[in-house]
C-alpha cells in the first residue's frame, strides 16, 4: 500500500499526541513521514489524562517532561518530515522567551521542528531561530499576509520552514480553507521555494486529497482522517478531481480571493492580525493550562 501512496509528492504527517495512535497509523499506512503536535494534543493524550482522571495536576516541568517522552517516543517513528513541536505562547509571550523553549525543545528529538504562531513575537523568534539552524513550523496560519510575513521573514533559512494554513477550522467559519492553501501556493511560485505548505486542520478526507492536487509540500491529519482514507483504499487525485468546497451540512464555503502581496517586502510590512490566530492561542492556551496545577 505504501508504494501506491507514494506516487504523491506530498508528505503525509499524523497530526497527534499518542505514541501508540502513532505507530497504529505507520502500520495501517505502511509509512509515516512526521507528526504535528499541539498543547491540545498534549492534555489528550492517555498517560497524561490518566494523571488527570486520579485527581493529580501537572506542575510546569512534570508537563514538559510529559511532552519531552511523547515526542521522544514519536521521533524514531516517522519519517525526514520530523515531529513538529509547539511552543507556550500568550499575547505576552516574547520571542526571546519562544526562543528559549524552542532552543530546549529543539534539543529533546534530532528531527525537530518548533512551532511558533504567526503573529509578530513569533515571527520574530521565527527569524531568531533560522539565524540559528533551528527548523520551524509556523503554526496558525489563516491569511495570505501571514504566509508572506513567513515568507520574508525566514528567508535565507538552511533547511526548509514549514507553514500551516489551518484549512478546518476556516471552513468552520464559513469560508474554503482549500482556497488558502491554493492563494500561498501561487504566491510563493514567484519566490525561492524555502516555506514549504504544511496542509492542516483537517476534518475529513477530500480536505487531504485537494491538498495534495494543489501540491502542498506536506499534509498534517488527526488519525481518523487517515483512517477514512484508508477505508476508500487511499484514492489520490487525478486530472479529473475536483474540490467541492462545501462545509459539513453541503452548504457552498465562501471563496478567500487571491491577493497581489510583493513577498521581498520587510516582513513586519505585513498585517498579521486575524480573529481565528487569536481564538488559536487562546484554545491552545486554556488546553495548556487544563492540565497545571491552579498554582503552577
Ligand atoms: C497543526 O499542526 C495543528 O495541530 C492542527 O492541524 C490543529 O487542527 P484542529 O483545527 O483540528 O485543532
Amino acid at each position: 500500500m505504501a508504494n501506491a501512496i507514494r506516487k504523491s509528492k506530498t508528505k503525509i504527517l499524523l497530526d497527534g499526541g499518542d505514541p501508540h495512535e502513532t505507530l497504529r497509523i505507520k502500520n495501517l499506512l505502511g509509512f509515516l513521514d512526521g507528526q504535528t503536535t499541539n498543547p491540545t494534543y498534549v492534555a489528550r493524550n492517555p498517560d497524561v489524562q490518566k494523571k488527570i482522571a486520579s485527581g493529580r495536576k501537572l506542575s510546569r516541568d512534570e508537563q514538559k517532561n510529559e511532552y519531552k517522552m511523547i515526542v521522544q517516543q514519536i521521533s524514531p517513528l516517522v519519517g525526514d518530515a520530523g515531529v513538529s513541536i509547539e511552543v507556550y505562547a500568550d499575547f505576552e509571550t516574547t520571542a526571546e522567551q519562544m526562543l528559549a523553549e524552542g532552543e530546549e525543545m529543539y534539543s529533546w528529538i534530532p528531527n525537530a521542528y518548533i512551532k511558533y504562531p504567526c503573529i509578530l513575537e513569533g515571527l520574530r523568534a521565527a527569524r531568531l531561530s533560522v539565524e540559528r539552524n533551528i527548523r520551524v513550523n509556523m503554526t496558525l496560519c489563516f491569511s495570505q499576509e501571514q504566509a508572506a510575513a513567513v515568507y520574508a521573514a525566514t528567508r535565507g533559512a538552511r533547511e526548509p520552514v514549514y507553514i500551516s494554513p489551518f484549512v478546518g477550522r476556516l471552513d468552520d467559519g464559513g469560508e474554503d480553507g482549500m482556497a488558502l492553501v491554493r492563494n500561498i501556493k501561487i504566491m510563493y511560485r514567484q519566490g525561492d521555494h524555502h516555506v514549504h505548505v504544511l496542509t492542516a486542520s483537517l476534518r475529513r478526507a477530500d480536505h487531504l486529497l485537494c491538498a495534495i492536487a494543489l501540491g502542498s509540500e506536506l499534509v498534517t491529519a488527526p488519525a481518523k482522517v487517515l483512517e477514512q482514507w484508508a477505508a476508500q483504499e487511499f484514492p489520490l487525485p487525478d486530472a479529473e478531481y475536483q474540490y467541492r468546497a462545501l462545509d459539513a451540512k453541503g452548504h457552498p464555503l465562501k471563496t478567500i480571493p487571491y491577493k497581489e502581496l510583493d513577498l521581498n517586502a520587510p516582513w513586519e510590512s505585513f498585517d498579521l492580525r486575524h480573529e481565528l490566530t487569536s481564538k488559536g492561542i487562546e484554545r491552545f492556551v486554556a488546553d495548556y493550562r487544563s492540565t497545571l496545577t491552579p498554582a503552577a
